[in-house]
């Protein structure tokens, strides 16, 4: 059974482990060579009907909406459009107004949930474009739209999503950067800063897995408590929702994220001494903000585990454990700062005796209502 699993116990810390390699196939053949330009044939609006966008919708089901939340932050900063971002389960239920100056993006592992299915039906009926990021070829919601980008993660078996998240994250940051290079909004040099840190990525995040041990240890600790808070702001937040995820699924540990300004309305109370909050900081605009958060949840006695940016100075003094990011491009740094989430998620469950790949209730892909 190992063998099936490349020598690792379980196929979510294969595929935890197979992400740089997830990553490279993900951006290959999609960066010009002189690293300025995006090209994604498989799009097909031309960039007059880009220019002519009043909205992106960015719909999608569990750790993929939460893609699309850093999908939401990048299309808007990078091309000047506004988005919408749902779960797709409630987005027909706002009878979304769309039509053919939308651009209507369901995205999706598995390409067969019903919920996303059911979305993507809507935005059709409703005369939205309609593209869908997708990893498994000629599925469902690959077929119904009218434009597929794939992400090349590969087979992911574990319930637990890992690695198509994180190629996700790179098809978002290509859309939006192509989104922006077609409206006019963002120019080479721009583009240029950004393609650089994504073809970074997949040796960068071979760094964040060499912090693995020590992830392990803290895990350890983590595993002994019923409730942990995630705080972030702006992108940190975006990351912070599918780290509390990924450790609900699979260690059945209650955990919940917070955007870190808005803990003062009423988490804040839930904070004592002893309760662990997974704080990230990875985005330096708003670092000075979150340091003052982590102090806040540390002079109520909570045991504060960090992501920060190498060579952070300050983050450090704050936090009982950090786990270091190598620096990029704020924008690309979901990427990296979910992994020691993962392996947090994995190890807590790992200690706790559950079956990793196969939580209780859940299923890997949901093909009803
Ligand atoms: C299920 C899986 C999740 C996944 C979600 C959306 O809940 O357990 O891991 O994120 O469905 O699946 P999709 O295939 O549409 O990305």
């Amino acid at each position: 059974a190992r063998a099936e699993k490349g020598g690792y116990a379980h196929f979510m810390l294969k595929e935890i482990h197979e992400q740089p390699q997830a990553l490279r196939d993900t951006l290959r053949g999609r960066l010009s060579p002189d690293g300025r330009r995006v090209t994604l044939p498989e799009v097909g609006l031309t960039p007059e009907e880009v220019r002519r966008l009043r909205k992106v919708a960015l719909v999608a089901c569990g750790t993929a909406s939460h893609a699309g939340l850093v999908g939401r932050y990048l299309i808007e900063r990078l091309a000047g459009i506004p988005v919408e971002w749902d779960v797709a389960s409630e987005y027909r239920y706002r009878d979304p107004m769309l039509g053919p100056d939308s651009l209507f993006v369901a995205i999706s592992q598995s390409g067969e949930t019903a919920d996303t299915l059911a979305a993507l039906r809507e935005a059709r009926a409703k005369g939205a474009k309609v593209l869908a990021i997708v990893n498994v070829v000629g599925s469902s919601i690959a077929r119904e739209a009218d434009w597929a980008l794939h992400t090349w993660a590969g087979p992911e078996i574990a319930v637990a999503s890992t690695k198509a998240y994180t190629t996700q994250l790179v098809a978002v940051t290509l859309l939006a950067v192509w989104l922006g290079q077609a409206a006019g909004r963002l120019d080479e040099d721009g583009a240029a800063r950004i393609l650089a840190a994504l073809r970074d990525l997949p040796a960068q995040a071979e760094q964040v897995l060499a912090q693995e041990a020590e992830v392990q240890r803290v895990a350890s600790d983590l595993a002994r408590h019923d409730d942990v808070f995630f705080i972030g702001r702006g992108l940190d937040y975006a990351v912070a929702l599918e780290g509390q995820l990924k450790l609900k699924e699979i260690s059945y540990i209650h955990a919940e994220a917070y955007p870190a300004g808005e803990l003062k309305h009423g988490t804040l109370a839930l904070i004592t001494k002893g309760v662990p909050v997974v704080a990230l900081s990875t985005q330096p605009a708003l670092a000075p903000k979150t340091l003052s958060n982590i102090q806040e949840v540390r002079a109520r006695g909570a045991a504060v585990i960090a992501v920060a940016l190498e060579g952070d100075e300050q983050v450090p003094r704050h936090a009982d454990t950090v786990f270091t990011i190598p620096r990029t491009d704020p924008l690309v740094a979901p990427a990296l700062a979910v992994i020691p989430l993962q392996l947090l998620a994995y190890y807590a469950a790992v200690l706790r005796g559950h079956d990793v790949d196969r939580p209780r209730n859940l299923a890997k892909s949901v093909t009803v209502e």
